[in-house]
């Protein structure tokens, strides 16, 4: 049974994950190559859980305990023991495969790796270490608090204990694990970025305004955000890394990143998280 998690990452998505885990019971273990990311990963997970309980969603002494089962940790060298340890950092395999392949010097057998990654053959992380059988995929969605589902991906190696532990670790944090075969993009990935990567080839060909084609989407299709807004939510770089992957694995020019994605990503305007995007925060 998983009690103590490290989380390695303390982007939106790992303060997310390790949110959602704390509020659950788990210990967790939060760390990240960037100091300052560790800091602002644990001011959010405060002011998030500050706001529920304004809302009465969770009560000041559930709050106060959630935070006390969260260690913010300088490097996961100092985690001496762990039950999982999920990945969420960068979506770039050479830099995925390095931290596997450290992680896997430091952690026990004990261990299991999952990693967040949103498009990255899981078969392929696992082969950077020696223990491809307790090794998946575990795939949370953006905002990791509010969204359900979880993405179970097993590798070619994954065994049948470890997914079983997976899925019911995805369901102790409050989740709906769905699995997926490990193929480029897996389920979640494979269908909504094509879309979002459309809009924007129709932003590039001027077919429509950046308001117009967030509009179509959410009056006609009742989207809850437009696929502009969404990309800038996600992180267009996540989202550039996530084409590059669907393109490169299948081989078909259909999963081409469009031109201004990429020249968006070169400049540095990654949305949100840079505060300019395809909008400006
Ligand atoms: N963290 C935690 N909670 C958040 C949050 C965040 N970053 N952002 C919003 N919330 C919470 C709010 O506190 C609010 O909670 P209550 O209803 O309890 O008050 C709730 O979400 C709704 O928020 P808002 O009223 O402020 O705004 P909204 O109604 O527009 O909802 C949203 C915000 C939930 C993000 C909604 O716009 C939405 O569902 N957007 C689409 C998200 C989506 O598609 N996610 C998947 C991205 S793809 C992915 O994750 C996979 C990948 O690999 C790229
Ligand atoms: P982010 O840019 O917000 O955070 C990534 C973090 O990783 C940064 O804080 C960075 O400092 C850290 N990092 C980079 N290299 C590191 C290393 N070697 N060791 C430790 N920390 C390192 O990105 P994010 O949006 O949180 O995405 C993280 C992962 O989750 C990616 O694989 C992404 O594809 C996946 N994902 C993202 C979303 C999304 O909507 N953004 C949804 C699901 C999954």
């Amino acid at each position: 049974m998983v009690q103590k998690i490290v989380v390695v990452g303390a982007g939106q998505m790992g303060a997310g994950i390790a949110q959602t885990a704390i509020v659950h019971g788990f210990s967790v273990y939060l760390t990240d190559a960037d100091e300052s990311q560790i800091a602002r990963g644990r001011e959010g997970i405060n002011n998030r859980l500050a706001r529920l309980v304004d809302k009465r969603q969770l009560t000041a002494s559930d709050k106060d305990q959630a935070l006390q089962r969260l260690t913010a940790v300088d490097s996961m060298r100092s985690v001496v023991q762990a039950d999982l340890l999920i990945e969420a950092i960068v979506e770039q395999e050479h830099v995925k495969r390095a931290l596997f392949q450290d992680a896997d010097q430091w952690f026990g057998p004990e261990t299991i790796f999952a990693s967040n990654t949103s498009s990255i053959a899981i078969t392929r992380l696992a082969s950077a270490t020696k223990r491809p059988d307790r090794f998946i995929g575990m795939h949370f969605m953006n905002p990791v608090p509010v969204m359900v589902l979880v993405e179970v991906i097993r590798g070619a190696l994954t065994s049948v204990p470890t997914l079983q532990t997976v899925l019911d670790t995805a369901r102790a944090m409050g989740k709906t694990p769905v699995e997926s075969d490990d193929y480029p993009g897996f389920l979640a990935n494979r269908i909504l970025m094509p879309m979002i990567n459309e809009a924007i080839f129709a932003l590039q060909e001027g077919v429509g305004t950046k308001e117009g084609i967030d509009t179509v989407m959410k009056l006609g299709m009742n989207h809850p955000m437009g696929p502009l807004t969404l990309a800038d939510f996600i992180g267009l770089d996540t989202c550039l890394y996530i084409m590059d992957v669907l393109y490169e694995g299948f081989g078909d020019p259909k999963y081409r990143a469009a031109p201004l994605l990429r020249k968006m990503v070169d400049a540095g305007l990654l949305g949100r998280k840079t505060k300019r995007g395809f909008y400006t925060y």
